[in-house]
């Protein structure tokens, strides 16, 4: 019984989908554990571009069971717009299921979100507006409808809207001054969407536990990164959920011991989106180049990425936190036509000179630091056409050995363009030794 975890090992955006759909061949059942459609995954293949930003990224699998798990919330017009694209692209729904046991987002969820959003001013965190942090609060708060509810009996929903109305207006008309929720209005909507969910909810941990059972192979798909973990990330600009690879089994009803191989996705250099610390940003020509070459514009919300070179203190935190068997190195192929390209190894106290190795908890304490940079010498070849390791240049193969050693993790998939067929794969299929010789960390 075993389970692959790909968790994004950085700020989100690492190319998460690109590699479950690598992944996804050799999987049974593919699981979004936690985020909701705040996340955007891109998946290229054969000159068709698939953005996903609640179903899982293997639904282009025919044969694949995939679950929306217990950890996500809902935004429904989200899911049913979803429901459409893959309508009009001819992707079998057959297998999706969603979890009784997710979260609502509600109307009131996104204005609430964006009343926040406001009130933070200059200290905004950039959210998607997706209204994720306020489910998330009713969630924790004990307040939440979950996908199960709208299936219950209709004089229990009502009441549970009605209930949900007590609580929230309040808050609603005399803290952000917005509308009322109007009860019977929601009851209706919470209808609707019962026809939306009915064909796919399921008791997803059952599932899972028989694919588990039967020897299934589970691909857990995390959304976010690591640094933008509740507990683990850099507080308080981070998303409320737990990206990391503990929330796979937290937020997919998973045990701990299903987990066989844990695939910290990653950039070759780094990109965050949003407000918040971010110590390797880079403001200069390379900085350019990485956004242009790389395309760097949010999936979900098309803001601009910031980007910056690859962090190892960051990394070797995620890893830390997140246990990675192995790193999935991605985008690699941005970095060709730079002159020089660097790694970020250690941090350096602005005044002191102290050299500081393991991430701070404290993002004030990132104000007081600067990059201690590493440089590698550049390679001007197109790599995109690689698919093997010894056909990358020299360069760019002392750079992913590099990285490897700094961050302590070997590297497993290097991922050289959008497409599926654009990876070297270090790690053929799942559950096979890592057969990367030379690029591993020890
Ligand atoms: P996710 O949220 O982690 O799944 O990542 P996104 O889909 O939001 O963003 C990653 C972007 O990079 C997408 O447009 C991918 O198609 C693209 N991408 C993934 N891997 C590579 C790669 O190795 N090279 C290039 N050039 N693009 C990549
Ligand atoms: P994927 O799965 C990158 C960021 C937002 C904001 C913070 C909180 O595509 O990697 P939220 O809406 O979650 O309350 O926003 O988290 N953020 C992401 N950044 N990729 C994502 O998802 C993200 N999901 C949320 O920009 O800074
Ligand atoms: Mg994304």
């Amino acid at each position: 019984m075993t389970a692959t975890v790909v968790v994004g090992a950085q700020w989100g955006d690492e190319g998460k989908a690109k590699i479950i759909d690598h992944l996804a061949d050799h999987a049974d059942v593919i699981v979004r554990y936690q985020g909701g459609c705040n996340a955007g995954h891109t998946v290229v293949h054969e000159g068709q571009t698939y953005k996903f930003h609640l179903i899982p990224s293997g639904v282009l699998y025919a044969d694949k069971t995939c679950v929306i798990g217990s950890g996500t919330v809902i935004l429904p017009t989200v899911f049913a717009e979803e429901l459409k694209t893959l309508q009009a692209h001819g992707i079998s729904d057959a297998g999706l299921k969603v979890s009784q046991r997710a979260h609502l987002t509600l109307p009131f969820h996104l204005d609430i979100d964006k009343a926040k959003e406001a009130a933070r001013g200059d200290k905004s965190i950039g959210t998607t507006l997706r209204g994720i942090g306020p489910t998330m609060e009713d969630k924790v708060g004990r307040a939440g409808l979950r996908v199960g509810d709208l299936f219950a009996d209709e004089a229990w929903l009502r009441d549970r809207v009605a209930h949900l109305a007590d609580m929230k207006n309040p808050v609603l008309t005399k803290v952000y001054n917005l509308p009322a929720i109007e009860p019977e209005a929601l009851f209706e909507t919470c209808l609707d969407y019962r026809r939306l969910f009915q064909p796919y909810v399921c008791d997803t941990e059952a599932l899972l536990a028989e694919a588990l059972r039967q020897g299934q192979h589970l691909l857990m798909e995390g959304a976010q990164g690591s640094m933008l973990d509740l507990d683990h990330g850099t507080y308080p600009y981070v998303t409320s959920s737990n990206p990391v690879s503990g929330g796979a089994c937290a937020g997919g009803g998973v045990p701990p011991t299903a987990l066989a191989r844990i695939i910290g996705v990653t950039k070759a250099y780094t990109t965050r989106v949003g407000g918040g610390p971010y110590p390797t940003e880079l403001f200069d020509e390379a900085g350019r180049h990485l956004a242009d070459v790389g395309h760097e514009f949010g999936t979900t919300t098309g803001r601009a990425r910031r980007c910056g070179w690859f962090d190892a203190v960051a990394l070797r935190y995620a890893a830390q936190v997140n246990g990675f068997t192995e790193l999935a190195l991605t985008k690699l192929d941005v970095l060709s036509g730079l002159q020089k390209v660097a790694l970020c190894t250690a941090y350096r106290h602005k005044t002191s000179g102290e050299r500081v190795v393991q991430f701070p908890a404290q993002i004030g304490m990132l104000d007081v630091l600067e990059p201690v940079l590493e440089w590698f010498e550049g390679w001007p070849e197109d790599i995109s056409g690689c698919r093997s390791v010894d056909e990358l240049p020299e360069a760019a193969r002392r750079f992913v050995s590099a990285l490897s050693q700094h961050c302590g993790v070997p590297v497993g998939i290097i991922s050289v363009g959008q497409d599926r067929r654009a990876t070297i794969c270090a790690v053929p299929a799942i559950g096979s030794q890592n057969q990367l010789s030379g690029l591993t960390s020890s």
